[in-house]
């Protein structure tokens, strides 16, 4: 048996194999990594007691429910990417995800894809009701952006320059809202039983999931000290991943089960969704998936060993099952 280290304490070029005595195990360092995010979300979305304590519930619930907690996982492997120690993104990290889950709540709801199904749960709003439910999207958006202002009011080491994390709050607020994720959702919503073209329906994933995929890994390389030409070609890997993310999620909408996803499958065509296999179809999407990952490593090129989690983070988001 492998010895065991705390995980804080393992870095990624460690886990990259550079350390002549521990191979490198992605799936492990998944696993590590998104308990160390875990546990950083439930110390900053504590539970309360008073008034709104049902609200709190309601938020820990969607968001301490065991996603796969790709976007933090991305921010912090971004931040070591150029050097950074993934503590001063861990904020940053838990902003994201805690937006991300938002999004998932409010997706869920009966006015949008009406769902009842989530990470293996029952969607929020079937457990708290509508109005919990959009006040639990709520409060985890703005409790999101309350996070990550007050990783600047912390002192220490674990901590990056002002200008970084107001550049990183502002592009982060950029992806999620009406430029990003909301508006690519009003797309998503507006485009049922419509037939888009290719190039609109590209323009709807870039939105509504590549954004925050950007978002996640400029975002961690920034405050981890990255240059302006790294986060640009960190950019250019997140749209790329973000894309091919989607057109998996698509993709598995019709090929995998509410079993092993932990959400309903088959519900894009019933609900008639622009996706990618409705246009493309389903070998035709996934070889796109699969070039759009050789793209996003591709962007990496300039990078060293440092970015090895991220190289293998592109091959995970296409051939994942879950
Ligand atoms: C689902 O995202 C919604 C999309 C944007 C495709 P994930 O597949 O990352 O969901 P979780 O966070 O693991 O539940
Ligand atoms: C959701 O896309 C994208 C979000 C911004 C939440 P989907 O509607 O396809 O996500 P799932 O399949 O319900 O997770
Ligand atoms: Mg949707
Ligand atoms: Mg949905
Ligand atoms: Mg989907």
């Amino acid at each position: 048996m492998r010895d065991v280290k705390p995980i804080e304490a393992i870095t990624a070029v460690e886990m990259t194999g550079e350390s002549a005595d521990r191979e490198f195990d992605f799936e492990l360092y998944l696993r590590q990594r998104a308990a160390l995010v875990e546990q950083a979300l439930a110390d900053r979305v504590a539970d309360a007691h008073g008034p709104a304590s049902r609200l709190l519930e309601a938020m820990r619930y969607s968001l301490l429910a065991g996603g796969k907690r790709l976007r933090p996982v991305l921010a912090l492997a971004a931040c070591e990417a150029v050097g950074g120690a993934i503590d001063v993104a861990m904020s940053f990290a838990c902003a994201i995800e805690m937006i991300h889950t938002y999004s998932l709540v409010h997706d869920d709801l009966p006015c949008m894809d009406d769902d009842d199904l989530r990470r293996g749960r029952p969607t929020n709003h079937k457990v708290y009701g509508e109005a919990i439910a959009t006040l639990a999207g709520d409060g985890l958006l703005t409790d999101a952006f309350k996070v990550l202002a007050q990783a600047a009011a912390q002192s220490g080491a674990a901590h990056s320059a002002p200008e970084a994390l107001l550049e990183t709050i502002a592009e982060l607020a950029d992806a999620a809202g009406s430029a990003g994720m909301v508006g690519g959702q009003v797309i998503d919503l507006l485009g049922e039983g419509r037939d888009l073209r290719l190039a609109e329906l590209e323009e709807l994933h870039r939105r509504k999931t590549g954004a925050l995929f950007v978002a996640a890994v400029r975002g961690g390389a920034r405050l981890g000290g990255g240059s302006p030409e790294e986060l640009t070609a960190l950019g250019a890997y997140g749209a790329a991943l973000g894309l091919a993310f989607q057109v998996i999620d698509d993709l598995l909408d019709v090929e995998s089960s509410a079993e092993d996803l932990g959400k309903r499958t088959n519900k894009d065509q019933a609900r008639g969704k622009a996706t990618y296999p409705a246009l493309l179809g389903v070998e035709r999407s996934r070889d796109l998936a699969r070039e759009l990952a050789g793209k996003a490593e591709r962007a990496l090129g300039a990078f060293d060993d440092r970015a090895a989690p991220l190289r293998l983070l592109a091959a995970y988001a296409v051939e994942r099952k879950l």
